[in-house]
């Protein structure tokens, strides 16, 4: 398989129209960009009638405080009761909000009436621990569906919750934990993950050493493994939960009391703590959700096949569908257990109709072949999703081809866990796609492509993707740190938003996004920081210094590759020291900031003012020869480190 390079994806000039049935019948029409092009804040007032206000709101935006916005000002309203309890009282009770598929077969419909007891229960269960409005809660789980009740429990009580992706170590729990200031974990003793079970709660165990503000960790019993019990500290969620009251009377709280907190990667060591408010971000997570998906809520099956740990889950598992009344699927396992056939499968028992999902997932079904898709009925499906990264044409087709049987319009959806929502896609009842094309921001959001002295550039340009208005469910801030929040997004070109990506713009004006410009990588969808990484590596005593670059990957879109040099002391450490470290990486963050390769290097290629030149070093990681090397301080470097890499093998 070969990657197409991405500055020629734009080439493309295959397009494919929306099929005539689902445009007749579509939920947006071409009149929502003249309607939103007008009045784009009256559009966006109009789409908060999706929810339900306890109190109007007395203003659509205020943009003031720039760069910090106030979505729907003196609205009042609470998340949780917007993605069940209104949805009972007005009839659906019965209506299934999660076919839960556990990965060995194991299944659980959930009805919304159901869900409306479970959260009530968990609230209740929380106010028993002390949780007030205000406080933040971790979670750390995996995909069953106690997390969406922990999730809705903490929204219901105005208890920002911090969802930890669950393969995270404990020294990323710690330092969320410790930087959210999280007095309450809600937890599991493990996952069933490729068959076997997988521990979660001694990781959680040994974060709690170095965080004494935690006074409660609550454990759901999902893999009834072996777990140490601290009695001062632990409950069983089946002991304290079950007992509880299935009703709970809601509050109701500001548009922009703050919902949740999502770390995030970024350019330095320091995870980013992206925090989203209620009222906007409920109003654009369910209007992009019904608006991308033409969601038709009575009769679609709905399938994010992605982790509640990640953005994407929050928006489009949990709180986009459940405010829109819809009955989706959540899937606990991975694509290829107990069969490569798995998500097929599923999409056949449950007749999904509509798919989300990640072009590395895609990448790694065309590996495994199209016969394994052929051999289901996927005939339900009549709209395919992607998100997460740059999908090469090839991937498009396939999907397009032997998941969508060269019927179903795909969405190409950009956005970020800053953006909180989708924010360029095609509207699949309007746009004729372009494989590899994002297409155009959705009506009600103003992007551009900016050259690097912040002019819109034309037609056929290239630059850096930014935003020129606000959009609802943007991020208010990073917790804790609102001046790197400023740096970091409204600094670049003072007044908009700045992505980080790279894009380009075709000769149609349609958007072509080129991944990212800064030193974050896309490995599989996961964003991580080549410095987080660096750090890491630099933490171990044996090494004195570390680069990490991103390589090209045909299957992860992404690779890590490390560079190190090692202290004197651990020279002749050979092959051992390369597993340590690639160990010790996956200690300080996870398995899946694990370098792919770690080589070893006698010095790295810095520039005069001493910083490293990660463009050579990616040369060497995808076996180019180096391009041009004038600017370092000492040119025979890349000398020495191709002689010492051509030694090595
Ligand atoms: C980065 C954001 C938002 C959901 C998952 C990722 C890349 C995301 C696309 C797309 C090209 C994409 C960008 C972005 N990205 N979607 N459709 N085409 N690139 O969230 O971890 O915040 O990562 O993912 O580089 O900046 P995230």
């Amino acid at each position: 398989m070969v990657e197409p390079e991405l500055s020629n994806l734009s080439h493309e000039t295959r397009t494919f129209a929306p099929p005539p049935e689902l445009a007749a019948n579509a939920n947006l029409t071409a009149q929502a960009y003249a309607d939103a092009k007008e009045d784009r804040i009256g559009f966006w007032g109009k789409q908060a009638e999706r929810i339900s206000w306890a109190e109007p709101f007395t203003e659509v935006l205020d943009w003031s405080d720039a760069p910090h916005s106030k979505w729907f000002v003196g609205g009042k309203l609470n998340a949780a009761y917007n993605c069940v309890d209104r949805h009972v009282e007005a009839g659906l009770g019965d209506r299934v909000a999660y076919h839960f598929e556990a990965e060995n077969g194991e299944s659980e419909d959930i009805t919304y009436a159901d869900l409306l007891g479970r959260v009530c229960q968990a609230a209740n269960a929380l106010i028993e621990l002390g949780v007030k409005t205000g406080d933040r809660v971790a979670i750390y789980m995996p995909m069953i569906p106690e997390t969406v009740v922990a999730m809705l429990a903490c929204a219901r009580l105005g208890a920002p919750h911090t969802v930890i992706f669950a393969g995270y170590s404990s020294q990323a729990i710690q330092d969320r934990v410790q930087d959210c200031g999280v007095e309450v974990v809600i937890t599991a003793d493990g996952a069933n993950r490729k068959g076997k079970p997988s521990a979660l709660k001694p990781t959680v165990d040994k974060a709690m050493e170095n965080c004494p503000a935690v006074r409660k960790v609550l454990v759901v019993c999902r893999t009834g493994q072996e777990v140490a019990w601290n009695d001062e500290r632990d409950l069983w969620w089946h002991d304290l939960v079950s007992k509880q009251p299935t009703t709970h009377k809601c509050e109701f709280f500001d548009a922009e009391h703050p919902l949740y907190v999502m770390y995030s990667s970024g350019t330095t060591g320091k995870p980013k703590g992206v925090l989203h408010t209620t009222g906007g971000y409920m109003v654009g997570v369910s209007y992009t959700h019904w608006a991308v998906f033409d969601l038709k809520a009575d009769k679609d099956v709905y399938w994010t096949a992605a982790d509640i740990g990640w953005v994407t889950g929050h928006s489009y598992i949990v709180y986009g569908p459940l405010a829109n009344a819809t009955t989706s699927v959540m899937y606990e396992g991975t694509p290829d257990t107990p069969h490569q056939g798995r998500w097929w499968e599923i999409i056949q028992k449950y007749k999904v109709t509509i798919l989300y999902c990640a072009p590395t997932a895609i990448r790694m079904f065309m590996k495994w072949g199209e016969q394994i898709p052929a051999k289901f009925d996927l005939s339900s499906l009549r709209l395919i999703g992607s998100v997460g990264e740059p999908i090469n044409p090839e991937a498009y087709m396939w999907y397009r081809k032997n998941i969508g049987n060269d019927r179903c319009p795909v969405v190409d959806t950009w956005w970020q866990t800053e953006n909180g929502m989708i924010l360029i896609s095609p509207l699949p009842g309007v746009t004729a796609g372009k494989p590899g094309s994002a297409m155009t921001p959705l009506p009600g959001v103003v992007a551009a492509v900016y050259d690097e002295a912040g002019k819109p550039v034309d037609k056929g340009g290239a630059g850096y993707l930014v935003v020129t208005e606000p959009w609802p469910a943007m991020l208010r801030s990073l917790w804790g740190d609102d001046d790197r929040y400023k740096n970091t997004y409204w600094s670049r070109f003072p007044g908009v938003y700045f992505s980080g990506d790279g894009a380009k713009l075709d000769e149609d004006g349609d958007f072509w996004l080129l991944g990212r410009v800064d030193d974050v990588m896309n490995v599989s969808g996961h964003r991580l920081s080549t410095t987080e990484i660096e750090s890491a590596l630099v933490s171990h005593p044996a090494v004195a210094e570390a680069a990490v670059v991103g390589a090209a990957d045909a299957l992860t879109g992404q690779s890590i590759e490390a560079f190190v040099i090692l202290r004197e002391s651990a020279h002749g450490g050979g092959e051992d020291v390369v597993k340590q470290l690639r160990d010790h990486v996956a200690d300080q963050i996870g398995a899946i900031a694990k370098p792919r390769s770690i080589m070893v290097v006698p010095d790295l290629p810095k520039t005069r003012s001493g910083k490293i030149m990660r463009r050579l070093l990616k040369d060497i990681a995808e076996k180019r020869e180096p391009g041009d090397s004038t600017t370092l301080a000492d040119s025979s470097v890349m000398d020495l480190i191709q002689a010492n890499l051509a030694g090595a093998k």
